[in-house]
């Protein structure tokens, strides 16, 4: 049996879905399902039920997480280009600031042409976090050209965006960007096999967008699960939401890639722990690590930690799985079991 030790794991761009919809996820059950896959640091996402786009919500949800939390966990503040007199107050307790520019799961898509207002309004370097798909490419790059604020373009997912950020960095603007596992492991075609359990923002893509990930994963910041649970029932029902589980499921998938040769094991650990602990300033407690099985095994419905208790990759083969997790010197995490407390991790800023 071969194992090797990783540095805890840092995924800047997940969903918890509490407070609101803690039917599809918490913040226990999310921070468990993060330690099953080897994360031990997060930042969560501020679509909510409520969006969190005042002060008084992100503290009502930081004292709420503070109670369930077993691995560190981090915010990102929301904006519907409505709310400038709050950034102020929050600008020391977030990691980053959402702006979606796309539809997606719950209503925060704004006018694009607000994004300059709010690059204005921005008033720290902490990154601007942009869901932002091709179409609206030309706006973000006039944006990013008049005001060069720290911008992460999230879940970069074909060739044309992967080129635009590609030229933006050659261009020297300040721009880093997410790819997903979901679209680096699926296409097209499985989003036709998967049906609703395939469905997500943005969209899997043809296998020629895929390979162009893989062929200039170089250009490639970080790999952001974007760990978007929702229950099996609603992704049953006549209008499924947007979105797929991912936190345990994508080191054992990078894992996999590695062992395949597509990319080295230095690689992997700047992409799922060193380029975002630079990003968002993040110093994890010493003797953090994890301890990695790098032997086959096969991903199932029936080991998620998860409460939304399904992943698009049931019944795939991987070459490695996380068999035990340790922050701060004591073993948070061992084969399944989760050893943390509720509201033993901490909150980072
Ligand atoms: C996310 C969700 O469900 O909150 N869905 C998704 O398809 N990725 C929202 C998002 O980040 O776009
Ligand atoms: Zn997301």
């Amino acid at each position: 049996m071969k194992t090797i030790t990783l540095p805890g794991l840092i995924d800047p761009h997940v969903h918890l879905r509490d407070p609101g919809q803690t039917h599809k996820e918490d913040f226990y059950t999310g921070t468990a399902a993060a330690l099953a896959g080897g994360f031990t640091t997060m930042i969560d996402m501020p679509n909510n039920l409520v969006p969190i786009t005042t002060k008084k919500l992100l503290d009502q949800k930081i004292a709420n997480a503070k109670q369930k939390t077993v691995c560190d966990l981090g915010f990102h503040f929301g904006t519907l280009g409505d709310n400038f007199d709050q950034f102020e107050m929050v600008k020391d307790i977030v990691m980053g600031l959402k702006v979606y520019m796309n539809i997606t799961t719950g209503g925060y898509k704004i006018d694009s042409a607000k994004l300059i207002d709010i690059y204005k309004a921005w008033p720290t370097n902490k990154p601007i976090m942009l869901h932002a798909e091709d179409d609206v490419s030309d706006i973000v790059l006039k944006t990013l050209k008049t005001i060069p604020k720290q911008t992460h373009m999230c879940h970069v997912s074909n060739q044309k965006e992967l080129e635009f950020v590609l030229k933006a960095k050659e261009a020297g603007l300040p721009i880093t960007c997410g790819v997903t596992p979901h679209h680096l492991f699926l296409t097209d075609k499985d989003a036709d096999k998967l049906g609703p359990f395939g469905h997500m923002k943005p969209y899997l893509k043809p296998k020629k967008d895929q390979q162009f990930l893989w062929d200039h994963l170089d250009g490639v910041d970080i790999i952001e699960s974007d760990h978007a649970p929702h229950t099996k029932q609603e992704k049953l029902s006549s209008q499924p939401p947007f979105g797929v589980p991912g936190l345990e499921t994508t080191l054992p998938l990078m894992l996999t890639a590695q062992a395949e040769g597509k990319l080295t094991m230095d690689k992997l650990i700047s992409l799922l722990h060193t380029n975002s602990a630079k990003l968002f300033n993040i110093n994890q407690p010493k003797n953090t690590s994890v301890l990695v099985e790098l032997s086959e095994t096969t991903i199932s419905n029936k080991n998620i930690h998860s409460k939304c208790g399904w992943t698009p990759f049931d019944g795939m083969a991987v070459a490695g799985f996380v068999k035990e997790v340790t922050v701060n010197n004591k073993v948070v995490y061992n084969n399944g079991k989760i050893l943390a407390k509720a509201g033993s991790a901490k909150i980072i800023k």
